[in-house]
């Protein structure tokens, strides 16, 4: 059976060379890398040399990366520490944030009465930046704002730069979850001023299991983990040196290909827009993710016109066909289990319908754009 993978944003599949340079480190670099004999040296090497490749790509100082279990464990890290060792009172956010970051505000409003402020969206989800600069201006106490720099549903980008300069201007500090930014875009942190962010290395063709967080220098944060004093202290435990490797060697291969990957993805995403809507003309994109500026390259977003209870048979039957893709729904029928990203941006009718989430990496091919429209077009009739 065919088989053509549209999920992307959810995982990529691992890039031979990754897999080559985890192999050759879990054969030969077995030294843990806090002994102090060859064997721990040339482990810990392989840390510091990543350290330093990623610091230098995003501009930044290798002290200011400390590698994580990828970018839930970065984002608690950040929102946690910044309430129990910054004093942050107040965090600033938004609806259609990832559960990394939404129930991590839920439990810290629990556990420490941390105020939870959220933005106001348009109809598309995009971040107001008025609501945000009205609740900077009223003063709450310390506080941090964690708002997303590419949403993983909508593929919406905010302008993290505009926050970065408002957080500035009225003293709050600015974290944001760059899992689904960092690895397909430039960012330079030495123009952006963000404070802290999460990437994740299993978003651009690394392994699962490993990330980092950014922490610009000073700013006072502290382990949630206690044990060694791995990662000079910010997060104990043996570290997992082949992780790693592999997330050092897919983001030089990212970064070294952007230009030419990054164009060849956002035509993909152009053929799929164009063939879709010349098939299905009622299709519509939620959010941003039809407009290909404003939107992420690797996603596009779908509202199928089709019946409730279509909707519910729909993944199997992308499924029988061999397409991977990720289904949502701002409402499903008889379950409270939709997506709080669709349900701030669908309404009415339009929330029992599925919403299918295609996303893209280099490997995909227009051929299987129009083997999905095909599948899709017969379906929906
Ligand atoms: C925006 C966003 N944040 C955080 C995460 C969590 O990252 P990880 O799977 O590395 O824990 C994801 C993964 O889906 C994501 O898309």
């Amino acid at each position: 059976m065919k088989r053509v993978y549209f999920d992307s944003a959810a995982t990529t599949c691992v890039s031979e060379s990754v897999v080559n340079a985890m192999t050759a480190c879990l054969m030969n670099d077995y030294g843990n890398p806090s002994s102090t004999h060859g064997f721990g040296r040339s482990s810990k090497a392989l840390i510091e040399q990543a350290r330093k490749n990623i610091a230098k790509q995003l501009n930044v100082s290798p002290a200011e990366i400390i590698f994580t279990s990828g970018g839930t464990e970065a984002d608690n890290f950040v929102l946690n520490s910044a309430v129990r060792d910054l004093g942050v009172k107040r965090i600033i956010t938004s609806k259609i944030e990832h559960h990394a970051i939404g129930h991590s505000c839920e439990a810290l409003h629990e556990c420490f009465d941390t105020i939870i402020d959220y933005v106001s969206l348009d109809e598309n989800g995009c971040v107001q930046l008025e609501s945000l600069k009205a609740l900077l201006a009223d003063n709450k106490g310390k506080t941090l704002v964690s708002l997303m720099h590419v949403n993983n549903e909508l593929g919406n980008i905010l302008d993290i730069e505009a926050v970065a300069d408002l957080c500035q201007q009225y003293g709050a500090l600015f974290h944001s979850d760059t899992v689904q930014s960092i690895g397909h875009y430039n960012v330079d942190l030495s123009k952006v001023k963000v404070d802290f962010c999460a990437v994740s290395a299993h978003k651009f063709h690394g392994p699962k299991g490993v990330g980092f967080a950014f922490m610009r220098k000073n700013t006072g944060l502290n382990s949630l983990i206690f044990g060694g004093g791995q990662e000079r202290g910010y997060r104990a435990g043996t570290e997992s040196v082949h992780n790693i490797v592999g997330l050092d060697v897919a983001y030089k291969e990212v970064y070294d290909n952007l230009e030419k990957d990054s164009t060849y993805v956002k035509e993909l995403k152009a053929y799929f827009i164009q063939e879709i809507t010349k098939a299905i003309p009622t299709v519509k994109f939620n959010g941003m993710s039809g407009d290909l500026e404003r939107s992420t390259y690797t996603l596009v977003n779908l509202l199928l016109p089709v019946s409730a209870q279509k909707a519910l048979i729909v993944l199997f039957q992308l499924d029988l066909k061999g397409i991977a893709c990720s289904k949502g729904s701002a409402c499903q029928s008889g379950s409270s289990k939709g997506s709080h990203v669709l349900s701030e941006v669908l309404f009415g009718d339009d929330m029992q319908k599925p919403s299918l989430r295609f996303s893209f990496s280099k490997y995909n091919t227009k051929e299987e754009i129009d083997y999905v429209v095909d599948v899709l077009k017969e379906f929906v009739s």
